[in-house]
């Protein structure tokens, strides 16, 4: 038996798979399946300031190889999570739990961290600086000066384990850029990546976009992400301070994939897509999948492996 044990600062996991913000996480009896599932741990969806209805439908598509999608962060505001959280703290001591913030606007992120701050919670907080789909907002986390802005404000007041969720990148000028920036702050793990931002797909039977808002333009998840995902994972691995942890997010089909991200560097990984396709018998099936790719290459543990990577 291989033991999937991992650990991210001080809180501990017995599985690394998690679902990733925006998938089976809405309400709470959908978080409650999550926690009851295989998977180590849960986060929620991204809470903003208010609760927001998102844009209008069709809004997400299955495609061949992954997703797309432009949801416009439609959730039942911060509050509605920070609550769940709280509570799920009180009922399960031990498990960990993550919750998912994102502004609409810079200020929005102090305060929303001052509310976490001032709150019974206990456990991670990611903040969102990677949505790509709000229509008329720009992606925060493109913008360094921005970015910068909103991390010092932001530790200014919370003391609480944080981190941030991270668009992808694609140039290694831009993985020095940000590492060296994030390096700056008390940051307790980052989640890398979000959705690869704006694709478009056509349905072809009637030459239409596939997905409503911004004319088609969506978030692009599943197979299509997974060389980008396994490449932002290990630059940052290598880029960042050793006591940030990295969620490694994007592209996961197989165990292979979790397996992979794991050797670029990740603590946990996160299931977007393929839960969306799957529903929660995911996390049972890659579990599997990973112990058996685990015991095919002689590893017992998550450490034994983890930011293992040969290059030639
Ligand atoms: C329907 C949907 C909603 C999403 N909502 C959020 C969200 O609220 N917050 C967030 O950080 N990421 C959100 N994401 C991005 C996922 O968390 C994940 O980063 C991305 O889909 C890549 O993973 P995948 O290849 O496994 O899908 C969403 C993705 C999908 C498909």
């Amino acid at each position: 038996m291989v033991n999937l044990h991992t650990s991210i600062g001080k809180f501990q996991f017995n599985n690394p798979l998690m679902n990733a913000s925006g998938v089976h996480c809405m309400t709470a009896a959908e978080l409650d399946e999550v926690a009851q599932s295989p998977a180590g741990t849960l986060v929620t969806k991204s809470g903003t300031l208010e609760a927001r209805a998102g844009n209008p439908e069709p809004r997400y598509a299955g495609l061949a190889l992954g997703s797309i999608n432009s949801m416009g962060l439609p959730n039942l505001g911060y509050q509605y999570y920070l609550d769940y959280a709280v509570a799920f703290q009180a009922a399960h001591p031990d498990q960990p739990i993550f919750l998912s913030i994102a502004g609409t606007g810079p200020a929005d992120y102090q305060q929303m961290a001052e509310a976490i701050q001032a709150s019974a919670f206990t456990g991670l907080t990611e903040f969102n600086l990677s949505c790509p789909n709000v229509p008329g907002k720009p992606q925060i986390a493109y913008d360094l000066d921005t970015t910068a802005r909103i991390l010092d404000d932001l530790f200014k007041v919370f003391k609480k384990p944080a981190g941030i969720k991270l668009p992808p990148f694609f140039d290694l000028a831009q993985f020095d850029a940000m590492a060296d920036l994030l390096n700056r702050y008390p940051l307790t793990f980052i989640n890398s990546i979000n959705s690869l931002g704006n694709g478009l797909a056509i349905d072809p039977a009637t030459d239409t976009a596939l997905i409503r808002p911004k004319g088609g333009f969506g978030g692009i998840g599943g197979a299509y992400a997974k060389p980008i995902a396994l490449a932002n994972v290990r630059a940052f691995r290598e880029r960042l301070r050793p006591d940030i942890a990295i969620i490694g997010t994007g592209g996961v089909t197989s165990g292979r994939d979790v397996y992979e991200l794991i050797l670029c560097g990740a603590s946990l990984v996160s299931l977007g897509t393929v839960l969306q396709k799957e529903g929660l018998p995911a996390f049972a099936r890659l579990t599997g999948e990973l112990e058996a790719e685990m015991t095919a290459k002689g590893y017992d543990a998550i450490p034994d492996f983890k930011g293992a990577l040969k290059t030639l």
